[in-house]
């Protein structure tokens, strides 16, 4: 394993020691020259090792389409290169000027409607438009040739948050790769009629030319050609990364390269499982949801990232120090939540924690999105609270490079599947893919036993349990994947709307869960989707909403774990198990929420010996993850509630907050290092007498 820290984790330009990096987009276009000096004392004050730079600098680069500016850049390069602070350079592709759009309005991306995305805001441009693409390549050679030797470039930041705003383009350029795409993955017209069922609906196709996006319709469009669009858009901005990132290592082979992600929330066009492997670390920007769940989504996010990052160090690229402006209601960080946020990410493995943005904007569309530095200045408390999450960093030196530690349940998370069980024309509207796995997240924080969140495709053998909510779209290899796993041992559950079509979104057929019908033992022969607002009483005293199955077929072998006492259904199985050798698989065919999961899970992690590695006290309230180097390990506590939570029980050395006392603040995060376990994956963390050491 190469164990040379990657440029950015250096804690200064001039060493090449270790440390977690701390940091933000920089957007010195946007203020004066003297305001730059200003700034780079406040980052240095603040403890800020690298930022990112030029993301929406397209325009001040090159203000005509001969002309090249980079003087002022060359400038900043300098200015921060001589304060010790790297650079995460951006392509500047993310937004095109508008001499470009006027001269080109051909690259302006086309909603489903046909209405043009008219340039004023940001990336008006089209996934799929080799002119933008020619445009946009240039921008990056002139970059990458520019700053190539440049002493701060630490990694390169291609375009911004692809996907962002321009995923879903209808336009004409998309329509024509569209169809080289589908050429690509079908071969033959009469194979993607067959793959779409073009015969329902008289939609059969003669010609390829024919092919178009789904494009707003007269009644619903044909789901596989709309699954297939979103495979295509996917891939579309996919192949857009990948060619400014081989065009980038083509000139500066030796540098690194990103773009931020979104793994947050409901954003869900990007198969980001199917790109981590595009880029050389993984970075992702993340926005905390207001109110009582946004905690758990953060860290369930950042677990997902983690596991993306395949254990890995990862950035986390852009969060924000307090409010954002593009919700409805933008309500600032309560105390306590901008260190708490910054570390539940590098708990998860992100070794660097960056901010949208460095200086608030004084102008323009998020003038009022929280920023390192506030509208009221240095002599503000949000500042200072960034001056000590800085300090916090900086004792957090040893964790940079640790990884994390597998879990021994992990919850698999699959975007095909989240794409095709919320499309239009199904028993349900209602369904939310991702509140589903978010509640299992839930279920398992408050059962106080760590998860993975992981993709499809990971293996599982290391994992005595693995949970696959609304596992909706099921190939072949995949079905066989899981028998294999519960045959070896494993114990698998899956929820309602699971199994339930191939990849093409055909029926398995034969009675549901399709293609998981024979491993869980049972047979489904009618959905009972449930009114908004409506729930159904089970017989071990939870409660299910959204769903249920009318279950006809039990196989011999396979247990009621629980019934239906309410209900149309009322009388039949709620919740089965099958057992098999010594795994099981279990179906949950309603939605539970977190606490109702709780008998199905209990049985279930008893039956695969996996407990909790927390004291009592702390089981439920706290998030626990731990990171692994060599002979040390990092376990992370962090506090899900507003209330004080007694963490006394662990043994080791107090890394934050130092010297800590055996009761976690409210909104506090502990970070404790101690010696490493090397029992095997994921086996159950030991709970050892405690003897506090103060860290040095
Ligand atoms: C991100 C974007 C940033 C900034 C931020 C505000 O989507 O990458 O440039 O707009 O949101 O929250």
């Amino acid at each position: 394993m190469d164990t040379t820290p990657p440029r950015w984790l250096r804690r200064t330009a001039s060493t090449s020691a270790p440390g977690l990096a701390f940091g933000a987009d920089y957007n010195p276009e946007q203020w004066p020259r003297a305001t730059w000096d200003e700034d780079v004392a406040a980052m240095r004050a603040a403890g800020v090792t690298i930022v990112s730079v030029g993301i929406f600098a397209w325009a001040r680069l090159q203000p005509t389409a001969d002309t090249w500016t980079f003087e002022w850049l060359d400038d900043v390069m300098d200015l921060l290169h001589a304060n010790g602070i790297a650079v995460d350079l951006a392509t500047a592709t993310a937004s095109p000027p508008p001499w470009l759009t006027a001269a080109h309005p051909e690259i302006l991306p086309v909603t489903v409607r046909g209405e043009t995305m008219w340039p004023g805001g940001r990336q008006h441009w089209r996934p799929t438009s080799p002119v933008f693409r020619r445009y946009a390549l240039a921008l990056v050679a002139a970059i990458a040739n520019r700053y190539a030797g440049h002493p701060a470039l630490a990694a390169w930041h291609v375009s911004n948050e692809l996907g962002c705003h321009n995923v879903y383009d209808y336009s004409d350029d998309a329509a024509h790769a569209f169809r080289g795409w589908l050429r690509q993955r079908y071969h033959r017209l009469d194979r993607l009629n067959d793959a779409w069922g073009t015969s329902f609906w008289s939609q059969r196709y003669s010609d390829w030319a024919e092919i178009l996006p789904p494009r707003l319709a007269a009644a619903h469009p044909n789901p596989t050609q709309q699954l297939d669009f979103k495979r295509f858009s996917s891939d579309a901005l996919k192949e857009h990364l990948r060619a400014e990132r081989d065009l980038l290592r083509t000139i500066t082979p030796d540098v690194p390269i990103t773009t931020n992600f979104m793994v947050m929330g409901e954003t869900n066009a990007m198969d980001y499982a199917d790109w981590a492997g595009e880029v050389d670390f993984v970075a992702n920007d993340h926005y905390l949801e207001p109110g009582p769940g946004g905690l758990s989504e953060l860290l369930f996010s950042a677990n997902l990232t983690g596991m993306l990052a395949q254990g890995r160090p990862w950035f986390l690229m852009e969060h924000a120090t307090g409010a954002v402006n593009w919700r409805p209601v933008n309500v600032p960080k309560r105390d306590g939540e901008l260190l708490r946020d910054a570390l539940a990410h590098v708990a998860h493995g992100a070794d660097a924690v960056c901010f949208f943005q460095w200086r608030q904007s004084a102008a323009g569309a998020e003038k009022y999105h929280s920023a390192m530095l506030p509208h009221a200045g240095l002599d503000s408390d949000l500042f200072r609270r960034v001056v000590d999450l800085g300090a916090t960093l900086r004792a957090l030196a040893p964790v940079a490079g640790a990884r994390r530690r597998p879990a021994e349940v992990a919850i698999l998370f699959d975007w095909v599947s989240w794409w095709a069980s919320e499309q239009d024309s199904h028993p349900t509207s209602l369904l939310r893919y991702r509140s589903e796995a978010l509640d299992w997240y839930r279920a398992l924080q408050r059962a106080g036993v760590r998860a993975d969140v992981v993709p499809s495709s990971t293996p599982l053998d290391g994992y005595p349990v693995v949970v696959a909510p609304i596992l909706h779209v099921v190939p072949a290899a995949l079905t066989d994947r899981l028998a294999r796993y519960v045959a070896s041992g494993g114990h698998l559950v899956t929820t309602y709307f699971s199994g339930i079509v191939d990849e093409n979104d055909h029926i398995i057929p034969g009675g549901y869960p399709g293609g998981l019908r024979a491993l869980l033992g049972l047979r489904v022969d009618e959905f009972g989707p449930l009114p908004d607002g409506a729930t159904v009483a089970l017989d071990n005293g939870t409660e299910g909403s959204l769903w249920t199955d009318r279950i006809d077929g039990l196989a011999d072998d396979t247990g009621i774990l629980a019934r239906y006492t309410t209900g149309e259904y009322a009388g039949r199985a709620a919740i089965t198990r099958r057992p098999v050798g010594r795994g099981s698989a279990t179906y949950v065919s309603t939605r539970l929420g977190p606490d109702g999961l709780r008998p199905v899970l209990d049985i279930t992690l008893a039956a695969a010996d996996v407990h909790s590695g927390l004291p009592a006290a702390a089981r439920g309230r706290v998030e626990h993850t731990v990171r692994q180097a060599g002979d040390e390990e990092f376990w992370f506590l962090v506090n899900l509630t507003d209330e004080p939570v007694d963490i006394d029980g662990i043994d080791g050395a107090m890394l934050v907050p130092p010297h800590g006392p055996a009761v976690l603040a409210p909104r506090g995060v502990a970070v404790i290092q101690r010696a490493a376990d090397h029992s095997g994956h994921g086996k159950p963390d030991p709970v050892r007498p405690v003897s506090r050491q103060a860290s040095g």
